[in-house]
């Protein structure tokens, strides 16, 4: 039996991040393919929810309904246990990914290389950026034409904000594309267009200088990548590997997802480099995963479609220790006891009952709505772990009661959603109003559409033109207090009870900066 240390050290927990149809599920179906845990190329549902069917929110949360299947996956690879988190691909449901991001200890990113970095992306790496997320990047489909890669790997280095290491180099190209040289290998894998298996010729030579170079890809080629080499040697930094684990250096790998071709090296780099679970922070104290006691959080809720029941799974994060089946737990928001008889782990896409699962790993916990998102679960500690940083929505609107015998009903699937991190809610401290928060216009169907099914309630939205919440820090309490009165109107509180400045647009945020300089304005609610 593996000791505790022993399992937690050889855990790696990662999530795949890219703009929707960069190959983010080519890429894990093709991880999941080299660990063994599927056998056939398209067996991994797509938990991309289609563009065909944006219009259609009802179909949306169908396709989300499969998600819980591969919202964690699962598998052993080389005595290695590799959790991958997916993160949804639509804008909309940005937040579950921010969330996600919590619970990870590195990511991969994959950037087309006809489009390079594009604004999902940009986004996803602002919070890596703020958790100092270890990131390696994947650039897809060199099968097709795309950008020059110098030109792809500057822009990176742009919008990641840290340096960028290319570890293999691309040969040609779409049509001629012939395979990547890996740099500090020395080793040259073949192009072979292959779908279905894993199947890529690599063949060792010398160095660049190997007479052999140009039997494999050309006399034109070999010319070609002796010349790239040589610049990016002299452009770009040696791999560094603390620099990489401080989210300072990104590896680069070029390849093709959808022909397996590229995967294997990066799959064989990541589990040299990517950290295996690191200490999490709580305000207590920071916790590492190697204490023996069981600490976790809840990073997300996924809510069971079938109105009759109204049953979710709460996925939890395990920070330290090792979570066992039946035993009893401490959950410190309701200071209750609670033990769970089916606690489920994911392997590739079953979801299966569990005896006891570690540091590093998912488990989800079927729940009745005692979990929100954030609670702490340990084995007696006073612990809240820091890290789940709500983000400023995007739209907002007036959530009215439209059935007056149904305000309790209400209440209590408001509640439930937010707690779920559906959205945010907010009251106006002027008028009492309820004011719901989202990042997309999507959500305020969900949420209706959800009160009324599952709670039996209506409600009734009137849209408020807003540009920010602002949660609003000071020492100075005499200002505060001058701030509110003078922007009663705009304010509210969150379902914390914290002060929120709702500013109505950037120039009236930007007047309130200007004539109240004690106060700082945050567009996230953990600063
Ligand atoms: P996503 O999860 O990031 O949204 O992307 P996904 O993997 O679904 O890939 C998006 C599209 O790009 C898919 O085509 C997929 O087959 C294609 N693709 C992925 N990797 C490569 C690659 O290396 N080369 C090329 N040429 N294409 C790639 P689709 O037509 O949208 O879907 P499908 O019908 O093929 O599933």
């Amino acid at each position: 039996m593996a000791s505790l240390e022993e399992e937690i050290r050889r855990r790696r927990t990662f999530a795949i991040i890219s703009h929707p149809d960069a190959g983010k599920t080519t890429l894990t179906e093709k991880l999941l393919l080299y660990g063994g845990a599927i056998h056939v190329a398209g067996a991994v549902k797509s938990n991309k929810i289609r563009k065909t069917a944006t219009s259609d929110w009802m179909e949306i949360e169908r396709q989300r309904g499969i998600s819980v299947a591969t919202s964690v996956m699962g598998f052993e690879y080389e005595g290695y246990k590799i959790n991958i988190l997916d993160t949804p691909g639509h804008e909309d449901f940005a937040e579950d990914t921010f969330r996600t991001l919590t619970a990870v200890d590195s990511v991969i990113i994959v950037v087309d290389s006809a489009k390079g970095v594009e604004k999902q992306t940009r986004r996803l790496m602002e919070v890596c950026r703020m958790r100092s997320t270890p990131v390696i990047v994947f650039i897809n489909k060199l099968d097709r034409e795309g950008r020059d890669a110098f030109d792809l790997l500057d822009e990176l280095e742009a919008e990641l904000a840290m340096q960028v290491c290319p570890m293999t180099w691309p040969i040609g190209m779409g049509e001629r594309f012939k395979g990547v040289y890996n740099l500090f290998k020395s080793s040259l894998s073949l192009f072979k267009s292959d779908k279905q298996h894993v199947a890529e010729e690599v063949v060792e030579i010398d160095s660049l200088e190997d007479p052999a170079l140009h039997q494999y890809i050309g006399e034109e080629s070999t010319h070609r990548l002796r010349e790239e080499s040589e610049l990016v040697r002299g452009c770009y930094p040696k791999p560094d590997l603390e620099a990489y684990r401080k989210g300072q250096q990104a590896p680069v790998f070029f390849g093709s997802a959808l022909n397996n071709f590229g995967v294997k090296e990066l799959l064989q780099t990541f589990i040299e480099i990517a950290p295996s679970p690191k200490d999490t922070m709580a305000q207590e104290r920071v916790v590492s995963p190697y204490e023996p006691t069981f600490s976790g959080f809840v990073f997300k809720i996924h809510a069971n479609m079938d109105p009759n029941h109204r049953s979710s799974i709460a996925f939890v994060k395990i920070c330290s220790g090792c979570f066992r089946r039946n035993e009893y737990y401490r959950h410190l928001r309701l200071d209750k006891k609670f033990r769970f008889a089916a606690p489920t782990a994911f392997m590739a896409q079953k979801k299966e009952i569990v005896e006891e699962a570690f540091a590093g790993d998912i488990v989800g916990l079927p729940d009745t709505g005692n979990f929100k998102i954030g609670d702490t679960l340990t084995e007696g500690e006073e612990l809240h772990f820091k890290g789940l940083p709500s983000f400023s929505p995007e739209l907002f609107q007036y959530i009215d009661n439209a059935d007056p015998m149904k305000q309790k009903q209400l209440a209590k699937g408001i509640e439930q959603l937010m707690g779920e991190g559906v959205a945010q809610l907010f009251i106006n401290t002027f008028n009492n109003r309820r004011i719901i928060g989202t990042v997309g216009q999507l959500q305020f169907e969900v949420i209706k559409f959800r009160l009324l099914h599952e709670y039996g309630a209506e409600c009734r939205w009137t849209p408020i033109s807003l540009y920010k919440a602002c949660w609003i820090e000071t020492d100075d309490s005499t200002a505060l207090e001058h701030f509110k009165l003078r922007k009663v109107q705009q304010m509210a509180r969150d379902i914390e009870g914290r002060d929120v400045f709702l500013a109505e647009s950037p120039y009236l945020l930007r007047m309130a900066e200007e004539e109240f300089p004690s106060i700082r304005f945050h567009f996230t609610n953990e600063f």
